[in-house]
Formats: structure tokens, sequence, C-alpha cells
């Protein structure tokens, strides 16, 4: 078992640049450096999973991310399906990850995207406790996955759309 150090790029101002140095910040880490990183983007406006499907496909919709997307969305292997079982009240967490949850940019930079479903998650079925409960098991999940990489950094990017992230996340993380 190993512990990553957990970076959340938090601002509870809107436009101000949290989703520009996340993303700058894992690819500055991942190329520069034998680092692994893995990239989370919990913001339902997707900005950087946009980012990161027109960066890579240079505007085709051909893309091998977009595959991959599609794919995993159809699996129910995204983030929204994650914190969807979680919020089920059974006994097990049963969300096993792999890389159709995960996706690997390069050999050093993985990425969580975000999906639009995330918009309609029921706000209320989680609290504070709720949301660091999640993020933990789920880091828990990711650290413990023989089949995955060992990541050095997991960074968040995220808004105040769940409204208890920025705070549980102070609960959660290394650095913010
Ligand atoms: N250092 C910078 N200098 C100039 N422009 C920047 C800088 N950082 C980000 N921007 C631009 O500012 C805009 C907002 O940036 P970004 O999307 O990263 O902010 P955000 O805080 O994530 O926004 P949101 O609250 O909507 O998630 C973008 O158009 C981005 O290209
Ligand atoms: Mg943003």
């Amino acid at each position: 078992m190993y512990f990553p150090k957990t970076i959340a790029t938090i601002n509870f101002k809107g436009g101000v640049g949290k989703t520009t140095v996340t993303w700058c910040l894992g690819d500055v880490v991942s190329s520069f450096s034998d680092t692994k990183v893995l990239l989370f983007d919990l913001d339902a406006q997707m900005s950087l999973t946009q980012a990161i499907a027109l960066n890579e496909d240079g505007y085709t919709l051909e893309s091998r991310f977009q595959k991959w997307y599609e794919a995993s969305i159809e699996k129910k292997k995204t983030i929204f399906d994650a914190l969807d079982k979680f919020a089920r009240p059974a006994k097990h967490f049963d969300f096993p990850v792999g890389y159709d949850f995960i996706y690997k940019l390069t050999d050093n930079l993985h990425f969580v995207p975000s999906v639009e479903d995330l918009y309609w998650m029921e706000l209320d079925v989680f609290d504070r406790d709720g949301v660091k409960d999640f993020i933990r098991r789920l880091l828990g999940k990711i650290t413990n996955a023989a089949k995955l990489s060992d990541y050095d950094y997991v960074l968040f990017d995220f808004r105040h759309l769940l409204r208890f992230f920025p705070t549980a996340f102070f609960h959660v993380v290394t650095l913010y």
C-alpha cells in the first residue's frame, strides 16, 4: 500500500484558473520527471475533460479518448457511476477500478473524466462526511488495485456544484 500526495485546486470564485492550474501542474510534473499523476475532473461543467479531448484529437470526433469515453459511459464506469454506487445503501462499495475508469493520456499522466450526469446528482445524498468518505474509499480502491499504476500525485479539479466538496476536500487532501 502506498500513499499518493493529493492536491485540490480550490477557490470559491469561478473562472480564476483552477482548471488551468490543475492541468498545467499535472502536465508539467508528469512530463519532466518520472512521476505518475492521476487527474480527476469532478466538475460537471467538464472544462478539463473538454480541454483534454480537444487537445488530443485536434478537433476531430474520432479520437482515442472519445471512443474510450463512450465505452466507459456504456459500461457504467464513470465517476458518476462510482458516486451513484457509493450513495446506495449497501454494505459494500462495489465499484472495481481499472483502466475502463481511468484513461491513460500518457505513461505518466492518467485521467478520470467528468460526465454531464454529475449535474443531476442528488445533492442531498451527500453531506460533508459522505463526500470525504467517498473520496477516501475511492482513493483506497485505486491505491490497492494491483493492475493500476502507483500514483505519486492525485490532482482534483472541481467547483462547488456538490456543495460539500470544497470543505470535504480540506480533510482529505495533502495540499490545497
Ligand atoms: N494565468 C492565466 N492568465 C491568463 N488567463 C488565464 C490564466 N489562467 C487561466 N486563464 C484563463 O481564464 C479562464 C478561466 O480559467 P479556468 O477555466 O482555469 O478557471 P476555473 O477557476 O477553473 O473556472 P470555473 O470556476 O468555471 O471552473 C480560461 O479562459 C483560461 O484560459
Ligand atoms: Mg474549472
